[in-house]
């Protein structure tokens, strides 16, 4: 299946949703992020999307890169304008239920069976079990409980409702990956056609957008949690800047802060420079 990003392609799949927004398809750059950025800071109009073959520089959350090789992911951002004064709070974890919802629109996420299992690996006991991918708070999508893709929102500095919304999903994985990212790292494989993929994911994220600027992360939590991959886990809470802490991850609240249970006592977690593991019970 191809792995060119094509314009005629993209705006065949995209049907009405495509008047909604303005998409740049290049060979190259350094990060669409990063270019996003910039034409945002320029007055770039909100649904202007960047989608590049190659990144020579893309960005990961906590400092780290987004390593492709051309062709081996589908990168792209999407400028998105909320209204002046508003902070979008919780929209990297609404950007996660548009990436899900898309996944499995293209019949690329998991199987109720997948799914179940993920669930059953991250000692997950919800009960409920709709299939799909598995999200991993903050924004990490999982595939079999390996990261299929992420998600970097940077807001505009000095224009908070102005965000960049950045994703990257593997359809390969690149030669250059170092071992241990390849070992918790998973692909779609490339049966679907990517401009196929990159429209599912425009047009659930517009549905997903629209939502949340009425009624912000809230209206989106029950869909996140349905797809929460460690609810009820122990997990492990690492950053850089202070020492491991363990507990039980009690899901997410409608801001989207991490709920963790320690020692019988909830806490809220904001901070999107923490990484959360699987962890052996407390
Ligand atoms: C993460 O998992 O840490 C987030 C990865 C986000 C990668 C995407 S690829 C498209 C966009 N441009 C970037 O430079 N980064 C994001």
């Amino acid at each position: 299946m191809t792995s060119t990003l094509d314009a005629t392609r993209l705006v065949a799949a995209l049907g009405q949703a495509s008047r909604r927004f303005d998409v740049d398809l290049l060979p190259q750059c350094d990060s669409t992020n990063s270019m996003l950025l910039s034409r945002a800071e320029v007055g770039a109009a909100s649904g202007t999307v960047v989608a590049a073959t190659l990144q020579t520089a893309g960005r990961g959350r906590r400092g780290r890169e987004w390593i492709a090789a051309p062709g081996d992911s589908l990168t792209f951002s999407l400028l998105w304008r909320f209204a002046p004064g508003s902070v979008p709070i919780g929209l990297s974890l609404a950007v996660g239920v548009a990436v899900a919802r898309a996944l499995e629109k293209v019949g690329a996420g998991d199987t109720p069976q997948s799914f179940e299992s993920d669930r059953r690996k991250c000692r997950a006991v919800s009960g409920k079990s709709p299939w799909g991918a598995a999200l991993k708070w903050p924004n990490d999508v999982l595939y079999q409980g390996k990261k299929l893709g992420g998600i970097l929102v940077e807001l505009l500095p000095g224009a908070p409702h102005v965000a960049v919304i950045g994703i990257g999903i593997n359809r390969r994985l690149p030669a250059a990956l170092p071992h241990d990212v390849r070992a918790t790292a998973a692909a779609l494989g490339d049966h679907i056609e990517i401009n196929v993929l990159l429209a599912a994911l425009l047009s659930e994220l517009l549905t997903v957008l629209e939502s949340f600027a009425i009624a912000g992360f809230a209206a989106l939590r029950a869909d996140w949690l349905a797809r929460h991959a460690f609810q009820d886990a122990p997990v492990v809470l690492l950053s850089d800047f202070s020492p491991p802490r363990h507990g039980i991850c009690r899901g997410v609240d409608k801001d989207g802060a991490l709920l963790l249970e320690v020692d019988g006592h909830i806490e809220r977690i904001l901070s999107g420079e923490i990484s959360l593991r699987a962890a052996a019970p407390v």
